[in-house]
């Protein structure tokens, strides 16, 4: 069998999708949806598949076992509910929206459907987040310290609040999924932000600098940086316990202790691996490769909202306990 997929939103990121999914043999994409008819067309043209404007007219009209969605944060409509409806597969880029509570009901819709469900927080694919995971196994997290430091993403949309989150539920929600992935559940917040140098940008209003507080359910502190103030881009997602700490930089790992310090490249593709687990699952109903479902996206989208409502009302958030304990 070939798991035939659709793409709605073909934009910057669902180039990455297509590409995986052409070196794919098990996939085949079959159509694709932009309200932005040229970009839908070129698209479809490039691939020798249908365009559509209108996503419920595709999803009547061809027959589709998987959709990547890849529209915008604000765009996401009832999009998800549609495809659950029609026992459509489901993956969904990150953020999965705005606002955790819309999406709380979604992943209920989500959940009753039966569909599978994976979201583009694609770190986790690194193969050196397992040996991370590996080496913290048996040890005690004293604290973390991370951040996401880059310059201003172009796309027009994501300097707009409303329709991005801003940069820690857009972009920097990434390092907080890796920074719950290695240290565990977040229990409270409390940020600050502030516009400082990037002010003059057409149509702007999202903080460019942000200082996130964290305490894990462990008891465990950290921090988390966020800013697009930069030349150049630089994430990090350390981990600090006794006579140890381990980071991961982008594809690099370090860890240091008494015996010394090392340091492993990861050798995949974690966006490919990503895509290749999602089909994997929706080919054999094994959902065990997919990393970050739906359910588990929520948790790192109330994290970073958490943030951004600490950070309007200068007070700390505590975050409904989830219920998983922390390390
Ligand atoms: N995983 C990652 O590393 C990563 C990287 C970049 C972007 N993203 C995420 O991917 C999503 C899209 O970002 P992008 O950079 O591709 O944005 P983009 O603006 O380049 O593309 C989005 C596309 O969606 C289309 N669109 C909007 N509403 C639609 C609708 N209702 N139906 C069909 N098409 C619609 C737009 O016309 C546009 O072409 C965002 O959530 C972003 O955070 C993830």
């Amino acid at each position: 069998m070939t798991v035939k997929v659709a793409l709605i939103g073909t934009g910057g990121i669902a180039k990455g999708h297509r590409e995986h999914i052409a070196a794919n043999d098990k996939a085949k994409l079959v159509a694709v949806c932009d309200i932005h008819k040229e970009t839908a067309e070129r698209v479809a043209g490039e691939h020798g598949v249908s365009a559509y404007t209108d996503y419920a007219v595709m999803l009547e009209k061809e027959n589709i076992d998987a959709v990547f969605l890849c529209v915008p944060p604000f765009a996401h409509g009832t999009i998800e509910e549609e495809l659950a409806a029609k026992g459509i597969h489901l993956f969904s880029e990150k953020p999965i929206g705005l606002d955790p509570a819309i999406a709380e009901k979604k992943l209920a819709v989500i959940k009753k459907a039966g569909i599978l469900t994976s979201t583009g927080y694609c770190l986790r694919y690194l193969d050196i987040v397992e040996q991370a995971l590996d080496y913290l196994r048996d040890k005690t997290i004293a604290m973390t310290h991370a951040h996401y430091l880059c310059g201003l993403v172009e796309t027009p949309w994501w300097r707009v609040m409303a329709k991005s989150g801003g940069q820690l539920v857009e972009q920097t929600t990434h390092i907080v999924d890796l920074i719950r992935c290695l240290a565990g559940e977040i229990e409270r917040v409390y940020a600050s932000a502030a516009l400082r140098v990037m002010g003059d940008v057409e149509n702007l209003d999202i903080p460019d600098v942000c200082s996130v507080n964290l305490t894990f359910a462990s008891g465990a502190v950290g921090s988390l940086d966020s800013s697009f103030t930069q030349p150049d881009m630089r994430t990090a997602a350390e981990v600090f316990g006794r006579d140890f700490r381990l980071g991961i930089y982008k594809n690099r790992l370090i860890i240091r202790d008494k015996s010394g310090e090392r340091e492993v490249a990861a050798t995949v593709n974690p966006y490919k691996a990503q895509d290749d687990a999602f089909i994997d699952a929706i080919l054999t109903g094994d959902a065990g490769k997919i990393k970050v479902p739906y359910e588990e996206a929520l948790r790192s989208l109330r994290v970073s909202v958490a943030a951004n409502q600490s950070a309007a009302s200068g007070l700390p958030v505590v975050l409904e306990p989830s219920g998983r304990s922390g390390r």
